[in-house]
């Protein structure tokens, strides 16, 4: 039995869409949550400052003895991931990995979409990473610059002129190409599951990174053991950088379910 945390990290709040995901599969288990709310976003960034703040949020977690850590945040883990795993002596997972594995699977006719940040997008892992999963397929991608800052205001209704308008802005290309499996590469994406799928119409699969890389931790804590006591009901508890008011709101949305865990602002820099 190991009962120290899970860490998960993000940018923002979108990383609380693979705690909703670890709470339901690993209900036993302890969560720290830092999202980085006073530097979000990362994905326009450059590569250097990416990584010096994925450092920051590394360290600041570690403070709170994690067993491992969930990198949830698809631009940290496109950007830093192999970095960080030289950095730091525990298992760190990123969301890339369990994404295109999921993806890969689900093909049928071999051509995937991904969309993400423009960092993700210029790091052209999750291509690299599903040619060398299948040779076979080919990828389409698109860098979706103003998803992150629209998602972190709320603007997620499908009825949303302004999100409908720029989500089919950015995945006209995909469409026309003829994806069947669309990786929505950002953790913040999938509270736009239904206006990307009314855009992307029936019959192309989207996969929420978040969830896979929870369902992949939750199998591999299976089979080594270094699970939580049973008995014991996981408490998540969540730190950001900027002001926690509207804070609850808004991670009710990503995590849909109450925010009973303890919200605390941290001073990053
Ligand atoms: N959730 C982060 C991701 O998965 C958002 C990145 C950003 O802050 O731009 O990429």
């Amino acid at each position: 039995m190991d009962r120290r945390p899970i860490g998960v990290f993000d940018s923002g709040l979108g990383g609380l869409t693979a705690v909703k995901e670890l709470r339901r599969i690993l209900p036993n288990e302890d969560i720290v949550y830092f999202g980085d709310t006073g530097r979000v976003p990362y994905g326009t960034r450059s590569d250097q400052t990416i990584i010096k703040y994925a450092r920051s949020d590394m360290d600041f977690l570690l403070k709170h003895g994690p067993k491992r850590v969930l990198i949830a945040c698809g631009t940290v883990s496109t950007v830093a991931l192999g970095l960080l795993k030289k950095e730091y002596a525990l298992p760190i997972d990123g969301v890339v990995e369990a994404a295109v594995r999921s993806a890969a699977a689900s093909t049928k006719n071999g051509r995937v979409g991904v969309m993400g940040t423009p960092a993700t997008i210029r790091s052209g892992a999750y291509e690299r990473l599903l040619k060398e999963r299948d040779p076979g397929i080919v990828t389409f991608s698109a860098a979706c610059p103003l998803l992150v800052p629209l998602v972190e205001n709320g603007r997620i209704s499908p009825e949303d002129i302004v999100i409908s308008t720029v989500v089919g802005e950015y995945l006209s290309e995909i469409k026309a190409a003829g994806v069947d499996t669309l990786i929505m590469g950002c953790t913040h994406y999938p509270l736009l599951e239904p206006v990307v799928a009314a855009f992307m119409g029936e019959g192309v699969r989207l996969i929420s990174p978040g969830r896979e890389a929870a369902i992949l931790i939750a199998a591999e804590q299976e089979a080594n053991g270094g699970g939580n006591d049973p008995q014991h009901s996981g408490v998540a508890e969540y730190f950001v950088s900027d002001s926690v008011a509207g804070f609850a709101d808004l991670a009710e949305t990503f995590l849909q379910e109450k925010v009973t865990g303890r919200v605390s602002r941290v001073d990053i820099e």
